[in-house]
């Protein structure tokens, strides 16, 4: 009885140190859809993390695929070394030297070993980080989630999207669509879907998150048919599809003055030839017109565009018919949406005076608080004065804790 025991025990460890040595690779390697990867394994702590950074997710869109909706990834041959960031996006105001169009990459970062789960019937939930940074900059390299990852169990993915003229213009017919940028993303979440499995993930448990534009992207993208199955949970912080920014609805006057500032002397009956014209310009060319167009503009002049396909009506409109397709997807997720603290310090910038070191508690009480009570109404002014200033200010706080006061008032307003 005892040595049966001993003999099935060792057997069992036998099988499972076999099953652990097949699916475990020391060197992370995975294979995909595309091809096999090579990642990279650290230490958080006590604890592993493999990263697999640089993944091509989409055809480099370059050429005449520039403001076309991406293409799949191309299949490489041999192992793929992950080992480093892709390029960011071409951007007006880089967060990184290596900067190219040949940027729509995603990275992967998995807590503890790799394991395959058609192998395992243990896998992990996952999260795709859709960075911000106005729809015109950003870069998923900006972010780092060993950490997060490591301490919540979860696998996370980060997705590079083209941002400014090169996801956003849009002549508003074939030739430039738009919402390029949001197709990126999609294209991004498609491979995720294909292959997440592979890195132990489970592809029926995906949340998208993000910040600021990346809030409203995964917004936007609930906001679509065009992503279902692609996800179960939503999570917007500091930004929605309903933000007034998160929209461009004059796409193609920004398209021709980019035009005309580059000499494409096109006319808006012949967007065929003014998009072969701007896919013709150099790209930091085509990136420093696209900053003199934004510049003196309320909102920014590269959003995404209602455009009759990912979005066939605003937004406002698909939400009022309650019985659309649109709003059966929306409902289907789980939805998380708030403000990220202090994101209320973006509007410190815009304020008359040096608030380097504070607020001072008299200029929140005086002159702060009154305009803002006018802004919102000038008829109920008065009632909310007093109510702001019963919530944010305090008379005791110093100046710092006062400007904390005034960012979380202002993280409203996006
Ligand atoms: C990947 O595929 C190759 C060839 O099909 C196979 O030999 C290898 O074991 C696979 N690797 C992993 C980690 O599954
Ligand atoms: C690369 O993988 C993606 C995602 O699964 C797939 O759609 C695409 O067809 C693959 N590329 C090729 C050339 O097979
Ligand atoms: C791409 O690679 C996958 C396996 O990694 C293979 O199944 C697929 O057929 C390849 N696609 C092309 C177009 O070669
Ligand atoms: C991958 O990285 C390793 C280590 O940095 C290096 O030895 C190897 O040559 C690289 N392989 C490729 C295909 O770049
Ligand atoms: C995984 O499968 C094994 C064998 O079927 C089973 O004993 C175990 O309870 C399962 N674990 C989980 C977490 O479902
Ligand atoms: C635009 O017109 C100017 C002046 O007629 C001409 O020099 C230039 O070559 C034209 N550019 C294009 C792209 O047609
Ligand atoms: C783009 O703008 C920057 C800053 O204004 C300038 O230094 C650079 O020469 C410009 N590059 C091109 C190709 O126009
Ligand atoms: C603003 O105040 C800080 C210190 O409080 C000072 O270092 C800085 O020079 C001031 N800036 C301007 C533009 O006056």
């Amino acid at each position: 009885m005892k040595g049966r025991h001993v003999t099935s025990f060792t057997l069992t460890l036998c099988i499972l140190t076999t099953f652990l040595y097949r699916q475990v690779s020391s060197q992370g390697l995975v294979n995909t859809t595309n091809g096999t990867l090579s990642g990279i394994r650290e230490m958080v702590g006590e604890k592993p993390v493999h990263l697999f950074l640089g993944i091509p997710y989409a055809k480099p869109p370059v050429g005449e695929l520039r403001f076309k909706n991406p293409l799949p990834a191309l299949n490489w041959t041999g192992v793929r070394n992950a080992t480093e960031f892709g390029d960011t996006c071409m951007s007006a105001s880089p967060v990184s030297p290596k900067m190219s169009e040949d940027c729509l990459t995603l990275n992967i970062y998995v807590p503890g070993d790799v394991i395959d789960s058609g192998h395992s019937n243990v896998t992990k939930a996952v999260m795709v980080w859709i960075h911000g940074g106005a729809y015109r900059s950003g870069a998923s390299s900006e972010y780092d989630f060993r950490n997060f990852a490591v301490e919540d169990d979860v696998i996370v993915v980060t997705v590079n999207y083209r941002v400014g003229p090169f996801g956003f213009l849009s002549t508003g017919d074939v030739n430039a669509p738009g919402n390029a940028g949001l197709w990126d993303q999609i294209e991004g979440l498609k491979w995720v879907r294909d292959n997440i499995a592979s890195f132990g993930g489970d592809p029926n448990r995906i949340t998208i998150f993000g910040e600021s534009a990346g809030a409203s992207s995964v917004s936007q993208l609930a906001m679509t048919t065009a992503t279902k199955g692609l996800f179960h949970r939503v999570i917007s912080q500091s930004g929605a599809a309903l933000s007034p920014w998160a929209w461009v609805h004059d796409a193609i006057d920004v398209a021709m003055t980019i035009g005309n500032l580059l000499g494409c002397n096109a006319t808006t009956t012949d967007t065929a030839k003014l998009v072969r014209c701007l896919q013709n310009q150099d790209s930091v060319v085509l990136i420093n017109a696209s900053s003199q167009i934004t510049a003196g503009r309320t909102y920014f002049g590269f959003s995404p565009v209602v455009d009759g396909d990912l979005f066939p009506r605003s937004v406002t409109e698909l939400l009022k018919d309650t019985d659309s397709d649109v709003l059966r997807h929306f409902r289907s997720v789980d939805y998380l949406i708030g403000f990220t603290d202090s994101d209320g310090g973006v509007f410190l910038f815009k304020l008359p005076f040096n608030y380097t070191s504070g607020i001072p508690g008299d200029k929140l009480r005086d002159t702060l608080i009154p305009q803002l009570a006018l802004q919102v109404s000038a008829l109920h002014k008065d009632e909310i004065e007093a109510k702001m200033k019963d919530i944010y200010y305090d008379p005791s706080a110093d100046k710092e804790a006062t400007a904390r006061h005034y960012c979380a008032i202002m993280v409203q307003r996006i």
